[in-house]
C-alpha cells in the first residue's frame, strides 16, 4: 500500500462518504477509519465497501490516549483527516460536557499521538482537522465568513470546534505539525442522521408527524450537499498546503422556513400526495437557545486555488436526498429506535407546539 490513512468519525454522516470516496478512488492507499460507534456512527453506511481489501474498520474512541497510541503504533499513519466529533448543536445545549470531551480531549489526544509519532518525518505527513462554519459565529443580513474571519461561537458545540481549531494551529505554530484546518457550511445528503433539519423533516412527513421549525423560520443557513464536501475534503488533503485554513460553502442561502417549504413540494410529488399537503405538518415550535441567525460562506479561496465548485443545484440535491430517504426504509427504520427516539421526545416535549403555519 502506497500510504496509510487514519480517518476518524469515519461511520457517521460526513466521514462515511469520505471513507467510501478514498477507500473506491485510492486502491493502493489503506483506509482505517477509527470510530467509537456512539449513537451518530452506524456502519450500515458502508456496508458497501465493507468487505474492500483496502479497508478496514477499528472501534476506538478518540478520548482513550492508549488506544490511540495503540492504533499509531500499530499503523504508522501517513496522514489522518479527522471528523469525529459531537456535532449536534441542540444536543451541545443539553449535554455540553461530552461535546467538551470528544471535541477538545479527543483532538488533542490526536495531536499529541502525531507529534510523538511523527517526530522526524513532518514533512511526509499530514493532520487534516475538519471543522464548521459555526465558529465564526453569526452573521447579520450582510457579508460572508472567510479563511480570516475573527472567531466567535456562540453555543457549546461551536465553541468546543473553535477550542479544537485552536489547538490544531496552536500544534503547527508550536511544534511544526503539519496541520490543515477546512471549515465547511451546513451539509445535507444521504445517512445523515434524522435529528438534523433535513432528514428529520422527510422522516417527519414519511409519517404524516409535525415538521418542528424553531422560532418564526428566519434563520439562513448555506446548504452542501454532502459528495461535493468529500470532493473538497480529497483535494484539500491531496493539494491544499500546511498551515493554511479553506472555507467551503455551497454559495446556497435558505432561509428555514424557505427550505421547509420547498422540501414539502418534492416530497407531495414523491408520494404523490396532493399539492400543499406536507405544508400543513409546518409547526412553529420554542426557539434554540441562542440560535445564530446566519451563516454564509465566501469560498473564493478553494475555487481559485484548487479549481473547486459544488457540483449540484439545491433541487437537484435536495431530490437525490429524498430519493434515497425514500429508497433505505430499513437505514431509517434501524436508526429511528432506539435512542434516538429518547433523544427525541426529550427535545420536543419540553418545546411544545406554539402555533400551526
Ligand atoms: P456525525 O455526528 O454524523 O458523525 C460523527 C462521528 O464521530 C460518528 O460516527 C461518531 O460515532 C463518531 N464519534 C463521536 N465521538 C467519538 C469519539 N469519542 N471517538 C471516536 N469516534 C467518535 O457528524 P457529521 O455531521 O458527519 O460531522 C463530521 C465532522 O464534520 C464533525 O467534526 C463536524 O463538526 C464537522 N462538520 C459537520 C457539518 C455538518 O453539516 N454536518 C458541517 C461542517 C463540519
Ligand atoms: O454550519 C455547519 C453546522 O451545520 C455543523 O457544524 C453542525 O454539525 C450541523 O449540525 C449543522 O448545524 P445547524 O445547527 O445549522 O444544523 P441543524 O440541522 O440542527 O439546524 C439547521 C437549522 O434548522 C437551524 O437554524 C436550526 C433549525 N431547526 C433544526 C431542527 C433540528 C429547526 O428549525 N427545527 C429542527 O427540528
Amino acid at each position: 500500500m502506497k500510504r496509510t490513512i487514519l480517518i476518524t468519525g469515519g461511520a457517521g454522516f460526513i466521514g462515511s462518504h469520505v471513507v467510501r470516496l478514498f477507500v473506491n478512488k485510492y486502491p493502493d492507499y489503506m483506509i482505517v477509519n477509527m470510530d467509537k460507534l456512539t449513537y451518530a456512527g452506524n456502519l450500515e453506511n458502508l456496508a458497501d465497501i465493507e468487505h474492500k481489501a483496502n479497508y478496514q474498520f477499528v472501534r476506538s474512541d478518540i478520548t482513550n490516549l492508549q488506544h490511540i497510541n495503540t492504533l499509531f503504533h500499530e499503523y504508522r499513519f501517513d496522514g489522518i483527516i479527522h471528523l469525529a466529533a459531537e456535532s449536534h448543536v441542540d444536543r451541545s445545549i443539553t449535554n455540553p460536557l461530552d461535546f467538551i470531551h470528544t471535541n477538545i480531549l479527543g483532538t488533542v489526544n490526536l495531536l499529541n499521538a502525531a507529534r510523538e509519532k511523527w517526530k522526524g518525518h513532518y514533512a511526509e505527513k499530514v493532520f487534516y482537522h475538519i471543522s464548521t462554519d459555526e465558529v465564526f459565529g453569526s452573521l447579520d443580513k450582510e457579508g460572508f465568513f472567510t479563511e480570516m474571519t475573527a472567531y466567535d461561537p456562540r453555543s457549546p458545540y461551536s465553541a468546543s470546534k473553535a477550542s479544537s481549531d485552536h489547538l490544531v494551529r496552536a500544534y503547527h505554530n508550536t511544534y511544526g505539525l503539519p496541520v490543515i484546518v477546512s471549515n465547511c457550511s451546513n451539509n445535507y445528503g444521504p445517512n445523515q442522521f434524522p435529528e438534523k433539519l433535513i432528514p428529520l423533516a422527510i422522516n417527519n412527513i414519511k409519517n404524516s408527524q409535525p415538521i418542528p421549525v424553531y422560532g418564526a423560520g428566519e434563520n439562513i443557513r448555506d446548504w452542501l450537499y454532502v459528495g461535493d464536501h468529500a470532493r473538497a475534503i480529497d483535494l484539500i488533503f491531496h493539494k491544499g498546503k500546511p498551515g493554511e485554513t479553506y472555507a467551503i460553502g455551497g454559495n446556497n442561502e435558505w432561509k428555514n422556513i424557505d427550505l421547509i417549504r420547498l422540501l414539502c413540494r418534492l416530497m407531495d410529488e414523491k408520494l404523490n400526495l396532493p399539492a400543499g399537503s406536507s405544508q400543513k405538518l409546518i409547526i412553529f415550535v420554542t426557539d434554540r437557545a441562542g440560535h445564530d441567525l446566519r451563516y454564509a460562506i465566501d469560498a473564493t479561496k478553494i475555487k481559485h486555488e484548487l479549481r473547486w465548485e459544488p457540483s449540484l443545484t439545491f433541487e437537484q440535491g435536495l431530490k437525490l436526498t429524498v430519493d434515497w430517504y425514500m429508497a433505505n426504509e430499513a437505514w431509517l427504520r434501524h436508526v429511528v429506535s432506539g435512542d434516538y427516539a429518547n433523544y427525541y421526545e426529550q427535545q420536543y416535549q419540553q418545546r411544545g407546539s406554539l402555533h400551526g403555519d
